[in-house]
């Protein structure tokens, strides 16, 4: 690969002697490079944040300080320059201690043009993954708060990105979705996320606040102000000054409570019951819940002035159901969870019984999935009782039991459809055939349930 077409880029030369100086530097500035010089260890360090300067070219010996210590100092201040170290010839002791201290590469004095110009071209390739290496970290960093969450399916990755989207801002996000599908992951994945993430994460749980001291847990109280006040306290708003407030269950919030909610929100002050003074607040809400809320609010249970002001973002969470392909990957994760925890040996879920986990409906989600995984670890295949398959209806010879507790129709159908399919390897005949349908029949129930988008299999079916 030749080096000439390469862009010039901004080289620091750090060198004493006015010979090499001149001559190394006509040499860079030939190459297309620009070049500044530096004569000893201070000079340099001075012109470090020299626009544009992407690699340093010093020798070992200076007359003011040494090239070993600019590297480690270098390294210290602006890591993601390229550092090239001239030795002398035969001193390779030079060499090693420099590659040691994170030079890019090292030079052997006299060095030839040729020998130059393809050592720092190494070095601003080393140079380039290094910043690059930097960045995936700095990425990787920021998705720290993510990491607990598992799953690749594309409504998931969908999710990452809103959640880094919105993690930085100071949005209120309403976090809707099924029970155990993971929302309050999601809010303290919003939290971790945030520049809030090093005050506090008050998370309250609406449906389990006893009715006559809501208030109270809500905007603290002052001495005396109930029976029972014997000391001033802080609410939950106060707590969460500075961080995140997250009103989980939010569905479930008295009604009569709303307004006072909603006026805290919209005004970002709060006064304590039985207090006179009003007190400014920075908390920023995040809301949860499993209810339709928007329904909630049609049927006159939820404030619609309060909805909205909640719901300023939405995330919906994906049910387990609707991202199967993710399924391996969290019985994997609980798996190992679950062995660490009840100090097992960690093994691996037989295959076979994957398959029949990938089918079900789970209708309790990963909650529920992560449940049926411990319970696999502790108990092995007996675990895999027909007290969990009777949601799907699987019963012996065909014959389908109706569970006590009714079922969810078009959920069982969507469910033995998408079972079907699975088993047949989304072979459509052989899959109908198996439900005992006729082929048309069969294909306008996947229509109806939205499973007909899939693609047949290659020469699946004649
Ligand atoms: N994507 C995921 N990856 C790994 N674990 C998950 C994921 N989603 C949920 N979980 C786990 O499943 C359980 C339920 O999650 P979480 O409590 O966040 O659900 P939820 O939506 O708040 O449920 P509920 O409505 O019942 O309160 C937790 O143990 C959580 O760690
Ligand atoms: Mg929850």
């Amino acid at each position: 690969m030749s080096h000439d077409d390469r862009p010039g880029v901004g080289i620091l030369l750090v060198e004493d002697d006015p010979l090499q100086q001149q001559l190394v530097s006509e040499l860079l500035r030939a190459a297309g490079h620009s070049v500044r010089i530096a004569d000893g260890e201070a000079a340099a360090l001075a012109l470090l944040d020299t626009p544009g300067l992407v690699l340093v070219l010093s020798d070992f010996r200076l007359a003011q300080g040494d090239g070993l210590s600019l590297l480690k100092s270098v390294r210290r201040l602006r890591p993601e320059l390229s550092f090239v170290l001239v030795t002398a010839y035969g001193r390779i002791e030079h060499a090693v201690e420099a590659i040691q201290a994170g030079a890019d590469d090292y030079l052997a004095k006299p060095f030839e043009r040729q020998a130059l110009l393809l050592t720092l071209d190494k070095a601003l390739r080393s140079g380039r993954l290094r910043a690059e290496n930097q960045r995936l970290n700095q990425a990787l960093g920021e998705q720290e708060g993510l990491i607990d969450m598992i799953g690749r399916a594309p409504a998931m990755q969908r999710l990452y990105r809103q959640i880094q989207r919105l993690a930085p801002t100071e949005a209120t996000v309403l976090i809707q979705g099924e029970s155990g599908t993971g929302k309050e992951l999601v809010a303290r994945a919003l939290h971790k996320l945030s520049r809030r993430s090093d005050a506090a994460f008050v998370a309250v749980n609406c449906a389990a606040i006893p009715e006559g001291l809501i208030e109270a847990e809500f905007f603290g109280a002052e001495r005396g102000a109930y029976t029972g006040a014997q000391a001033a306290r802080a609410g939950w708003f106060e707590q969460a000054d500075g961080g995140t407030l997250f009103l989980d269950e939010i569905g479930e919030l008295p009604l009569n409570l709303q307004p006072k909610l909603l006026r805290a929100l919209q005004e970002g002050r709060i006064t304590r019951v039985g207090g006179a003074r009003e007190q400014a607040v920075d908390v920023r809400v995040l809301a949860a819940t499993n209810r339709d809320l928007k329904r909630e609010v049609a049927e006159g249970r939820f404030r619609e002035d309060l909805y909205w002001r909640l719901n300023v973002v939405g995330l919906d969470l994906p049910g387990l159901r609707e991202r199967r392909e993710d399924i391996p990957m969290l019985v994997e994760h609980f798996a190992a969870r679950a062995a660490r925890q009840h100090r097992l040996p960690p093994s691996a879920i037989p295959r076979s019984l994957l398959r029949g986990l990938m089918e079900r409906p789970w209708p309790g989600n990963v909650r529920e999935l992560g449940n049926a995984v411990e319970r696999l670890v502790l108990l092995g295949e007996d675990a895999d009782s027909p007290a969990a398959d009777t949601a799907a209806g699987r019963g012996r010879d065909g014959d389908v039991r109706l569970p006590a507790e009714g079922l969810d129709f078009e959920a069982l159908e969507h469910s033995l459809l998408q079972q079907a399919l699975t088993r047949t390897a989304g072979q459509r005949k052989r899959a109908a055939a198996l439900l005992g349908l006729s082929y048309k029949t069969f294909l306008y129930r996947l229509e109806k349930h939205g499973l007909a988008e899939g693609k047949e299999p290659e020469g699946g079916e004649a």
